[in-house]
């Protein structure tokens, strides 16, 4: 758990962060969401200490990190940004390795270590781990940035607009991947955007940050249903329910039972999400689908599925 207590940061009279509360629970992805400025990189570089504050408490798991040793610290967890930082005089093999030779693991632990790493995040390590970091393309360093931020097993992983610097389908496929790893890993993570559509995606809880004060902290269909003020709804705007049906399958929803006739209907996958599922019904301009698991027909999805799946609040849980 990490807990942040009055947390403040000043530079020169200007305070980037402003008293700031936020507590984020084991296990949970919080996105730091706001616009450009609102003081989220600045919370993330006072959790590892990279900076100190000016007033207030980090504290993980009920110790507070300004009584621990900063490169100690920072060795528990793992630390991602734009344009990964890897090292470019080593080899992806060594990148990965970094962190576990400083805990002074040995060779042999290692090296399994970064075989598990590359194939977790979709490299194969016969043909990575000999590479250098110029050699790969945004999204596979990007890649190799995730599996060397995890390689010591970090229960804290600090993540800065991992994705900001990469094209938009890359993006979206390395959003997808952290998605599945995380429902995995369960890693206590503080994950930077300010792109709705990836907090909304990735976040169990989304901290709304503006002017370095937080003015929500919740589950994304939270802040759809009960924004807690002006500045929220007018942040998210009108399509936020839109964008938070991306967390539901169509195999959490109750369908309609199969009708007569229904085998003419255009099929969907039951694994999609309702987002997906909901385009197909438009750019099909269908009036419903036939959702089928394995092949066979289970049931079928149209506006009135949508509309009856939204009624109740749900937990998000597809992955
Ligand atoms: N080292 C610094 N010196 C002076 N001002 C800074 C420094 N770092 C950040 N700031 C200021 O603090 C505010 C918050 O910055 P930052 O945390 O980077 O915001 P965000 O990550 O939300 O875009 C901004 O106004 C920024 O200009
Ligand atoms: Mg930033």
């Amino acid at each position: 758990m990490i807990e942040i207590s009055g947390l403040t940061k000043e530079y020169g009279g200007h305070r980037a962060v402003d008293g700031l509360d936020l507590t984020v629970a084991s296990g949970e992805l919080t996105v730091l969401l706001g616009p450009s400025g609102a003081g989220k990189t600045t919370v993330l570089r006072c959790i590892n200490r990279l900076i100190e504050p000016t007033s207030g408490t980090v504290c993980v798991e009920g110790v507070d990190v300004a009584t621990l040793d900063p490169v100690e610290l920072r060795r528990r967890m793992g630390y991602v940004i734009q344009n990964v930082g890897l090292f470019p005089n080593m080899t992806i093999r060594e990148n990965v390795a970094a962190v576990p030779r400083l805990l002074g693991w040995d060779k042999r632990r290692i090296a399994e270590r970064i075989d598990e790493m590359l194939e977790l995040v979709g490299l194969d390590p016969e043909r990575y781990g000999g590479k250098y970091p110029r050699q790969l393309s945004g999204g596979e360093a990007q890649r190799v940035g995730v599996a060397r931020a995890l390689a010591a097993d970090p229960p804290i992983l600090l993540m800065d607009e991992p994705f900001g610097a990469v094209d938009p389908l890359t993006r979206e496929r390395l959003q997808r991947e952290m998605r599945h790893l995380q429902a995995r890993l369960r890693k206590t993570v503080v994950f930077v955007t300010h792109d709705i559509d990836e907090a909304v995606l990735l976040g169990d809880r989304i901290a709304l940050m503006r002017d370095g004060r937080l003015e929500q902290h919740d589950t994304p269909e939270a802040l759809w249903r009960r924004p807690a003020n002006e500045f929220v709804r007018r942040f998210f705007g009108e399509n936020l329910g839109l964008r938070v049906i991306i967390r539901y399958c169509l195999a959490d929803v109750r369908l309609k039972p199969l009708e007569e006739g229904a085998t003419a209907l255009p099929r969907i996958d039951a694994g999609v999400t309702l987002k997906e599922a909901l385009a197909e019904l438009v750019g099909r301009r269908a009036r419903a689908l036939a959702v089928v698991r394995d092949g066979a027909p289970i049931g079928m999805f149209d506006f009135d599925v949508l509309l009856a799946s939204l009624a109740e609040e749900g937990d998000g849980a597809c992955s």
